[in-house]
């Protein structure tokens, strides 16, 4: 049997896809990920709402394809962007495809040696993410940064590498500046 096309209009202000699974991701759910323990511990007395994802998922099938967006909101901890978990995909060989649809920010991509890469994104920017990369997305601007993904429906979600050891830069504010920097406790 034929599955059914569909088409859905994204609200390109609020990035809300109707009709889709909602996630919430707060600060208390990035626990260990800042560097600033203390900016962080400070942070958490509001515990603000870092990002949602609105999620168009398929059963996981060689094949098919998912589509979600994400409402990245600005905001800091310490010098530190928020940003996404980030993950490496569960069958690590699988691509993805991201849109810029509002705000300002950027991709941190790295391989499992730990080579890391920056793209900078903007409404319009498309960004592909090639087989084996673990990817995080940064809000450097003050506005939600939106921006839709498009990922195989098999590729899943593999977030305890980054949760343990973190990405080999950061992504900071210095005078005023997006810096992207070492960080100074990444260890292969
Ligand atoms: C995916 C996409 C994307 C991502 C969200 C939230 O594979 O589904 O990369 O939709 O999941 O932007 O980021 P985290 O999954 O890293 O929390
Ligand atoms: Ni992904």
């Amino acid at each position: 049997e034929y599955k059914k096309p569909m088409g859905v209009d994204i609200d390109l202000e609020t990035g809300v896809i109707p009709g889709a699974k909602k996630l919430v991701r707060r600060l208390s759910d990035l626990k260990g990920y800042f560097q600033d323990e203390e900016a962080y511990a400070e942070l958490l007395k509001e515990n603000p709402v870092v990002y949602e994802v609105y999620a168009v998922e398929q059963e996981a099938k060689d094949g098919d394809l998912n589509f979600a967006t994400t409402v990245l909101h600005p905001g800091k901890v310490g010098k530190e962007f928020f940003f996404t978990k980030g993950h490496y995909h569960s069958k690590a060989d699988r691509a993805e495809i991201y849109y810029g649809i509002k705000g300002r920010g950027g991709m941190l991509l790295q391989t499992p040696e730990g080579r890391a890469e920056w793209i900078e994104m903007r409404p319009g920017t498309v960004v592909y993410v090639p087989p084996y990369w673990a990817h995080r997305t940064v809000n450097t601007g003050d506005e939600p940064f939106v921006f839709l993904a498009v990922y195989p429906a098999d590729a899943g979600h593999d977030y305890g590498s980054i949760a343990e050891k973190g990405f080999s830069k950061l992504v900071v504010e210095e005078n005023g500046e997006v810096r992207v920097v070492d960080n100074p406790k990444w260890k292969e």
